[in-house]
């Protein structure tokens, strides 16, 4: 997730215009510095800035001339067009620019074009060239084939405004024209039917002078097959190129393309791709823009039977790239009967956009109908719903339900419920830009009795009645949690919701308007209470003195102070001192004066940024480098561990316990694969290894697994890769407070009782307090564990995730080790945290049993 991309550190490209005006703003300021002029030196002055600013009219003047006014300053400009034809039939010679079908219609479309442009005389004056640059079939409507050109203008310097006007207006003619059924017509019998004409600038970015390699590579995806970027996956792509992929399936087809690995630079002016839905790179058809690591779906469907691809790249921070798989899918009869929508006459049934989870393809109507018995009405539910950006008359991409249009991202499930026993719910998408689109429940209900034996919400959801004033916001709007009485095991938040007593000032806002955290006693007004529980007034806070006397005022201050004193809080660096600042390890700042507090710092990052899990979704590959699956011969997948080192793993002590036939214990037994991220599915990033030695806890209790810990040293180094990196350990004294975020993967159980799952899960939860926690579970819950998770329920840790890593995101911004999966109550059930062993207890006996 985006959260986890902080790692990274900005640095300022270098800019030598922007550096000279830095060097230049200085002098102003300095000259209050300057002695005081005598009376001499002021007439000098006067004679200089006259001289200066004749000076400066001049140029200005020499500039207007050179710019406006001089006849010969002269821009070529090059525009990107596609025409649609009328009445041609596509033919297959048209795909090869040197059949004589292809450079026959190719100089009719020359033609038109001239003519076109010889009806604006702004056009007619500047027109230079038009080059043909390739043809497809024409997508639905009534092209026969479209064409994709160039055309080349030559403009004085101060009409380049109107020319691109001109170029706009172009567009409205043509298409008011197409409205009317008329065509652009062409004196000569070999007249063109020109149903539309669209022409644009290109993209600055793709005009840039450092482009200087242009490449251009056809493909028909006929025959499935894969496209990369040049040097993947052994190099990162080269600088400077303009790089185009031109996809064509057969007539009536679809063209798909699946990344499956996507890895730019996270500045999009810099290095990206895009994706037209169309083989010319036309701004109004852009289907996607991406860059950096994205982690949305990457799958695309075109309109028609074309796609472009296309990757810029800039001079430098040059990354991995990209691998994509193409192929096409038959849409003609389909695109006509309707590859989706229907009719529906059940009670009950569910529908989804068209190609979901893909993303959707642009310029595609769907419509269902749903009839329900006479004396029901309808109500549907959208669960899943990504469309595109919010925005309040839903123009581009929606769905339409009871003619109110819907768009955008909706978090929580949106319910829609029909006043009869019919609803229509239509699907829209426009020309550009897709997105992942909808999944969508409908039922019949009785209309005064919408939720048989269960609570109506607000916005029209059902939930268990259990679920009524239960503390928790189950409809999504808060209207289970309305108007309730508390219990006396309870207490009453301000905003109406009853909470458990316990969660009282636990410095989690449990309430949602944070009144369980107020009047919380602790310090009086005005005072600052230190981690020890002391009291000091908040005027000491950050003086540069350790008023608490553990350092805690002084923990999160610009400067990081040297204690006398080291307590159980403080970071103690290698010579033996103690400073103030809370979790001064690896965050990019040198605390110690020894330095030692940045050492071994190299852990933690996704190397190729710059720099079973229930209620989780599908990590991307390479998100979580230092998750590991371990394999036992025989049994697969059991366990998981996290990368220390390029020769050490840690895991769960409870994974290599002997377990009846299956010898745990045994080094022998196990296999370690690193930089996975689907089972079955090894790459050129993925290391086997075998395993030389286990060094279990001595301590480890298999009854309350207290200790739950374990080393692993592989047999042979391994070389780290984009996809296997070591995550940060933390100090024994780094604090993970309750409420912050935290990641669990894994391939463990995706619901109790499940079966693992195929893809490496993330899961968010957030760090539970230890008070909390030992109320909510009936099993002890020692100091030496650590409680996280989502106690709604649904998001969890199960079994086979056991041993993973539960990662947290420093504010310096890299992952470090909080804790391990070790144990909890079923998986993911509400008010039942996961317990994970809590790393920084274990940071000394880490070191003295593997070194790191
Ligand atoms: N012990 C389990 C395993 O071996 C992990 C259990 C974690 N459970 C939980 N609800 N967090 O995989």
């Amino acid at each position: 997730m985006d959260s986890l991309d902080s790692g990274q550190k900005f640095s300022p490209r270098h800019d030598p215009e922007w550096e000279s005006a830095l060097q230049f703003l200085p002098a102003t300021d300095s000259k209050p510095l300057e002695k005081k002029p005598g009376c001499r030196r002021k007439l000098w002055t006067g004679i200089g800035l006259v001289l200066a600013a004749a000076a400066i009219s001049l140029l200005t003047g020499l500039l207007v001339w050179h710019y406006h006014l001089r006849s010969d300053v002269r821009v070529k400009k090059v525009y990107i067009g596609a025409m649609g034809i009328r009445d041609e039939n596509f033919l297959p010679s048209y795909e090869d620019s040197n059949s004589l079908e292809f450079k026959h219609l190719a100089s009719r479309v020359k033609k038109q074009l001239k003519l076109i442009y010889a009806k604006n005389s702004v056009l007619a004056k500047s027109f230079l060239d038009s080059t043909v640059q390739t043809f497809s079939e024409g997508t639905g409507g009534d092209d026969g084939v479209v064409a994709y050109y160039q055309s080349e203008f030559d403009v004085h310097i101060s009409q380049q405004d109107s020319l691109d006007q001109a170029i706009e207006s172009l567009t409205v003619v043509a298409e008011s024209q197409k409205g009317r059924q008329g065509r652009l017509m062409l004196r000569p019998t070999d007249a063109l039917s020109v149903n539309s004409v669209t022409s644009r600038a290109i993209d600055p970015r793709m005009t840039r002078t450092s482009l200087f390699e242009r490449q251009l590579f056809n493909i028909h995806v006929r025959e499935p097959g894969r496209i990369q970027s040049p040097g993947f996956p052994d190099s990162s792509y080269p600088p400077n190129v303009y790089l185009q992929w031109r996809l064509r399936a057969d007539p009536g087809h679809r063209v798909r393309l699946d990344f499956h690995t996507l890895i730019l630079e996270d500045d999009c002016q810099q290095d990206f791709i895009r994706i037209y839905d169309s083989l010319a790179p036309m701004e109004n058809q852009v289907l996607t823009e991406q860059c950096g690591y994205p982690h949305d779906c990457l799958s695309f469907l075109s309109s028609g039977n074309v796609m472009l691809l296309t990757l810029v790249t800039s001079e430098d921070k040059n990354f991995p790239g990209f691998r994509a798989n193409y192929s096409q899918t038959a849409a003609t009869q389909q695109r006509m009967s309707g590859e989706c929508g229907g009719t529906f006459s059940g009670e009950k049934g569910s529908f989804s956009s068209p190609f979901y989870p893909s993303n959707y393809p642009p310029k595609i109507t769907c419509v269902w109908k749903i009839q329900v018995p006479v004396e029901k009405f309808v109500k549907v539910q959208f669960n899943k719903f990504f469309l595109g950006n919010n925005s309040n008359e839903c123009p581009n991409d929606y769905v339409e339900v009871n003619g109110q249009r819907l768009c955008g991202s909706k978090p929580d499930s949106t319910v829609a419920t029909s006043q009869s026993n019919t609803m229509t719910i239509k699907f829209n998408s426009d020309s550009s830009y897709v997105d992942q689109g909808f999944t969508a429940e409908y039922e019949a209900f009785v209309p005064t009795n919408p939720c048989p034996g269960r609570f109506q919400c607000t916005n029209n959801l059902c939930i268990n009645n259990t679920l009524q004033c239960d503390g928790w916001d189950d409809c999504g709007d808060g209207s289970d949690e309305e108007k309730c009485i508390c219990e006396a095991t309870q207490m009453k938040c301000k905003n109406g919701r009853c909470k458990a007593k316990f969660w009282e000032c636990n410095n989690v806002d449990d309430c949602g308007d944070n009144t369980d955290e107020e009047d919380c006693v602790k310090c009086q007004p005005g005072e600052f209470s230190c981690r020890n529980k002391r009291c000091i007034r908040e005027k000491l806070v950050c003086d540069g003195k350790d008023d608490c006397l553990d350092g805690s005022d002084e923990s999160r201050c610009e400067k990081s102070l040297v204690l006398q004193k080291c307590s159980q809080f403080t970071f103690r660096c290698r010579d033996g001192r103690c400073i103030s600042k809370l979790n001064p390890e690896c965050d990019y700042e040198r605390d110690c004066d020894d330095g030692s507090d940045e050492e071994g710092c190299e852990c933690g990052i996704r190397p190729y940024r710059s720099s079973r899990i229930v209620g989780g979704q599908v990590s991307r590959q390479g998100e979580f480098p230092w998750q590991v699956s371990l394999q036992s011969y025989g049994s697969g997948h059991v366990c998981g561990a996290s990368v220390l080192s390029n020769r050490w793993l840690v895991t769960a002590a409870h994974c290599v316990q002997d377990n009846g036939p299956n010898k745990y214990s045994q080094a022998d037994q196990w296999e370690a694969l690193l930089g996975l991220h689907v089972q079955t599915q090894t790459n050129e990033w993925t290391v086997r290894r075998k395993v030389r030695r286990i060094i279990a806890h001595r301590d480890y209790d298999r009854v309350t697994y207290n200790n739950d810990i374990a080393l692993m040293e592989l047999d042979a180094n391994v070389t780290l890769n984009q996809n296997i990196w070591p995550i940060c350990l933390p100090s024994a004294t780094h604090d993970f407070p309750a409420g912050q975020e935290a990641w669990i993967t894994g391939w463990g159980a995706t619901r109790e009782g499940g079966q693992t799952s195929l893809i490496l899960q993330k899961a968010e939860v957030r760090i539970i307090n230890s008070t909390v926690c030992r109320n909510l579970m009936s099993d002890e819950v020692t100091d030496l564990m650590l409680c996280a998770g989502v106690l709604k329920g649904g998001v969890d840790a199960c079994q086979g995730d056991s041993g993973g890593p539960l990662s947290v995101t420093s504010s310096g911004g890299r992952v470090f080790l909080a804790g391990l999966v070790s144990w909890g109550d079923g998986c993911g059930r509400r008010k039942k945290p996961g317990i994970y062993t809590r790393i920084p207890k274990y940071r000394q006996w880490i070191k003295e049993n593997c070194g790191i």
